[in-house]
């Protein structure tokens, strides 16, 4: 039986795609093998990482100024990509907002200099500074920030108007809601959240960008290589990209980006609203800040925790635990994930409540 899963990642994916993926597992469309047995470079193959890549473009208006490129390495392996390939533009302005930008600036600080812009570490992560407070230092340095931190749950709402390029980890909110891809000269994402399976890594690329990517680094590190290559310089994670491909088209059929946005706006507001008129449950974040995605709670008592993640799994409630490093609680609100489930999150809090408050 499934199970509501609150999982900040790898998280919930749609049920449809799931199914389809194993009714095709064994042989997909009279091929005699497996989507994961065909050759990266067949025909076969190239049509579904095609498909994948026109759908996603699709859902995203990619302009014609962008490419996209199908990575593994996780989010993770771009802290470090990012200076590698960029650095020599001078040396770049970080914002510091959260555990996840702590450590994009933590790897690019092996490889560069770097500015820090702005920070909200002196308030544990619960908001974003604002802009008239950042301090930037050139204007043809790339710019990163984490549009969405994970584990504190703050999201800057709005893409910042400056001049320099801007470079985005956008692992927790893609696809959340639309994007005008021109604000931007690189987005990335693992796509365990809102993508598809763990293992690939999408970029999204300015073509202008990808032309200053450093020379002096090996191909598999470029991304103007990955590009020229068509995302096939090496072998693709291609069982992700396929079932990625799955899920782009399940976006698709429930109405793009703007309806999943409304889906996702309700399902937060509801959630946000219900620990907001309770005592018993509180939200650090400042509202302006708060993620759509990402909804951690703390309990008023905290020697409740464990009896509330206890009961909430007997009630079929998953991985409502916070991360290690900011405890409480947090619920993972990603695409996949029905305002059923928030509505059945919110009845269950309701009922701890009262047996405990
Ligand atoms: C905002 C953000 N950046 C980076 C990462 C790290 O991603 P990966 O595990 O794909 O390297 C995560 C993972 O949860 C994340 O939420």
């Amino acid at each position: 039986m499934r199970k509501w899963n609150f999982c900040a990642g790898p998280a919930t994916m749609p049920e449809p795609v799931l199914r389809e993926t194993q009714e095709e597992l064994l042989e997909w469309k009279n091929s005699g093998m497996s989507v994961m047995e065909m050759s990266h470079r067949s025909d076969l193959y190239m049509n579904i990482a095609n498909e994948a890549k026109k759908d996603l473009g699709d859902l995203i208006n990619l302009p014609d100024t962008h490419d996209i490129l199908f990575l593994q390495g996780g989010a993770t392996s771009q802290f470090a990509l990012i200076p590698l390939n960029f650095s020599h533009l001078g040396e770049p302005e970080y914002l510091l907002t959260g555990s996840w930008s702590k450590k994009a600036i933590a790897e690019a600080e092996k490889i560069t200099k770097l500015n820090v812009v702005a920070s909200s570490a002196d308030d544990r992560f619960t908001y974003v500074p604002e802009y008239k407070d950042w301090i930037l230092k050139s204007k043809t340095s790339y710019f990163h920030y984490v549009s969405n931190e994970t584990i504190q749950g703050n999201t800057l709402h709005t893409v910042p108007n400056i001049p320099n390029p801007i470079v985005c980890d956008m692992s927790s909110a893609i696809l959340a809601e639309p994007i005008n891809v021109s604000d931007f000269s690189m987005i990335y994402a693992g796509a365990q959240k809102n993508i598809g399976p763990a293992g690939l890594t999408i970029v999204i690329i300015e073509k202008d960008f990808l032309d200053q990517c450093s020379g002096n680094i090996p191909n598999i590190f470029n991304y103007a290589q990955h590009s020229m290559n068509g995302s096939m310089l090496n072998t693709p994670p291609t069982f992700a990209w396929y079932m990625a491909g799955k899920v782009f088209k399940w976006l698709k059929s429930i109405g793009g980006l703007e309806k999943m946005q409304l889906i996702n706006q309700k399902k937060a507001k509801t959630l946000y609203d219900f620990i907001d008129s309770s005592s018993f449950y509180s939200n650090p974040v400042r509202i302006e800040n708060r993620s759509l995605m990402n909804v951690p709670f703390v309990l008023q008592d905290a020697n409740l925790d464990s009896r509330f993640l206890d009961e909430s799994f007997n009630a079929n409630l998953l991985n409502l635990k916070g991360h290690r490093s900011v405890g409480g609680m947090r619920a993972s609100i990603y695409n996949a994930i029905p305002q059923e489930a928030i509505d059945d999150l919110i009845i269950f809090m309701k009922a701890f409540e009262s047996k405990y408050g």
